[in-house]
């Protein structure tokens, strides 16, 4: 009965574009060049390539095999799972409800930008000051949120199959060849300053992927480490009940083994041609000074780099944003259908009743995050260093408090109580053999717990407290 109403994915296909468009967010094209570039080129690369195939790995497996073997969302399936532990999805549900206050804002910012490409408007998108000038503005922002958040909502509304494995499958694989296509230019680029000094797109590619071992320290690899971990989460879209609302969605006869890798790859070339799309382009404009904007790379470094690049860079850029809009977008609606999943077995409710109440309440959440750049501004300092308005602080709390504290539980729950089998005989239901399930198993019980609670205590600033005092 429950299954009627709820829905699923085709097979194997829409359910991998699905979960990878999930997972190929924001997260994908800008944080991860970003921290490339931050930290190390190649050995952060090295690091999140050593990480994705093992913790990143056992995080998917737990999530989907979760959500397929109990076909449910996160707040009913961790109680189904062990009683006693619906405080576990009841906790994970409000990564997403977070989330969701702010996705659809930055969204808008990208739609904006795409606007102001097809307008032709480079040069205004380049000058400085643009990005905080829109984004302080009292209504551009709130009103290209809330049509970042109808599309959003317009998807989750037809459904699973013909809403959000449908448009997956159109978008995700346009993405891919838009992202290669870009990147391949960015590789061709050369320019040559006032000083007389020619950068090629060749030598940004070495600098991206050439490790930098220089002045590295036992402390500093550590917080690569660290900073890879998070990304790893935040990019493939774990531990906040997202992958096991999608799993509920899969069919029995999926191979889960091959969908695990097949997300999993996905998800890091694409973050793998970002870097080798935006660090060559912004090396070749702006040397190796341009890289350390940190989250303001692509709002505002790289309209300065599109400008840079004459009569193309109005295409190019446009592209740009597209694909980036694109990206958000699968990712978004990711996010409020795990919300609508929830309440929908909450309050056994209708899909399109779920949909159009929470788009109402998001359109809200979207409006005063907006605010947060202007009326209701201020300056709040975070555990963590930084210092954050409202959508930061949706962000500090969903991504670096619970997000590790929900992976620790998690793995606890199914390590220690339910011990890995639970999830093994999942992922071998289908009869395929799960090659990794020695490693997940060491994982699980062993290397996860010990690396989140690190992570947990880095992550909201005890760590530097117990290591200083
Ligand atoms: N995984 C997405 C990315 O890489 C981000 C995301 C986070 C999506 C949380 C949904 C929920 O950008």
């Amino acid at each position: 009965m429950k299954k009627e109403s709820k829905g699923g994915f085709s097979g194997q296909l829409g359910f991998v574009l699905a979960a990878a468009g999930s997972a190929v967010g924001v997260g994908n094209i800008w944080r991860f060049p970003y921290l490339a570039a931050k930290d190390g080129g190649g050995l952060f690369i090295i690091i999140y390539l050593v990480l994705v195939f093992t913790f990143g790995f056992t995080l998917l497996t737990s999530d989907i095999a979760t959500g397929r073997k109990t076909q449910q969302s996160s707040i009913k399936a961790y109680d189904t799972m062990r009683h006693g532990w619906g405080f576990l999805g009841i906790f994970t549900f409000f990564v997403p409800v977070l989330i969701m206050t702010y996705y659809a804002v930055i969204g808008g910012w990208v739609t904006k930008y795409i606007v102001a490409f097809a307008q032709g408007s480079t040069a205004d998108a380049a000058a400085d000051g643009y990005f905080t000038g829109f984004i302080t503005a009292p209504y551009a922002p709130i009103v290209f949120a809330l049509i970042f958040l109808f599309f959003t909502a317009f998807i989750v509304y037809r459904g699973v199959e013909k809403g959000i494995e449908q448009c997956s499958k159109v978008i995700m694989p346009i993405l891919l060849v838009m992202i290669i296509v870009i990147s391949i230019y960015s590789l061709t680029l050369h320019h040559t300053d006032e000083s007389g000094l020619t950068r090629t797109g060749i030598q940004g590619l070495a600098v991206y992927f050439i490790p930098n071992v220089q002045g590295l320290t036992v402390s500093r690899f550590f917080q690569i480490l660290l900073d890879a971990m998070s990304q790893l989460f935040f990019s493939l879209s774990v531990s906040m009940g997202i992958m096991i609302t999608y799993g509920s969605y899969v069919k029995k006869d999926v191979n889960l083994n091959k969908a695990v890798s097949q997300i999993e790859i996905f998800d890091t070339v694409v973050a793998l041609l970002a870097g080798m799309m935006i660090i060559p382009a912004v090396f070749v404009f702006s040397g190796t000074e341009g890289m350390g904007q940190g989250p303001g790379l692509i709002f505002v470094s790289l309209p300065k780099v599109f400008d840079a690049m004459g009569a193309a860079g109005r295409f190019i850029g446009l592209a740009f944003f597209i694909m980036v809009a694109f990206a958000a977008l699968t990712s978004c609606v990711s996010v409020l259908e795990t919300i609508t999943a929830n309440c929908m077995e909450l309050f056994h409710s209708s899909r399109k009743k779920t949909t159009l109440i929470l788009s109402v309440i998001y359109a809200v959440a979207s409006i005063l995050i907006c605010m947060g750049y202007n009326k209701l501004y201020f300056e709040l300092p975070l555990p963590n260093g930084s210092v954050g308005q409202l959508l930061d602080i949706m962000d500090y709390i969903s991504n670096s408090v619970m997000m590790p504290a929900i992976s620790f539980l998690a793995c606890i729950l199914i390590g220690w109580i339910l011990k890995p089998k639970w999830i093994i005989s999942e992922m071998e239901s289908t009869g395929h053999r799960f090659s990794r399930k020695k490693l997940y198993s060491v994982m699980v019980r062993y290397v996860m717990p010990v690396m989140m609670f690190l992570l947990f205590l880095e992550s909201t600033g005890l760590l530097g407290r117990l290591l200083t005092k």
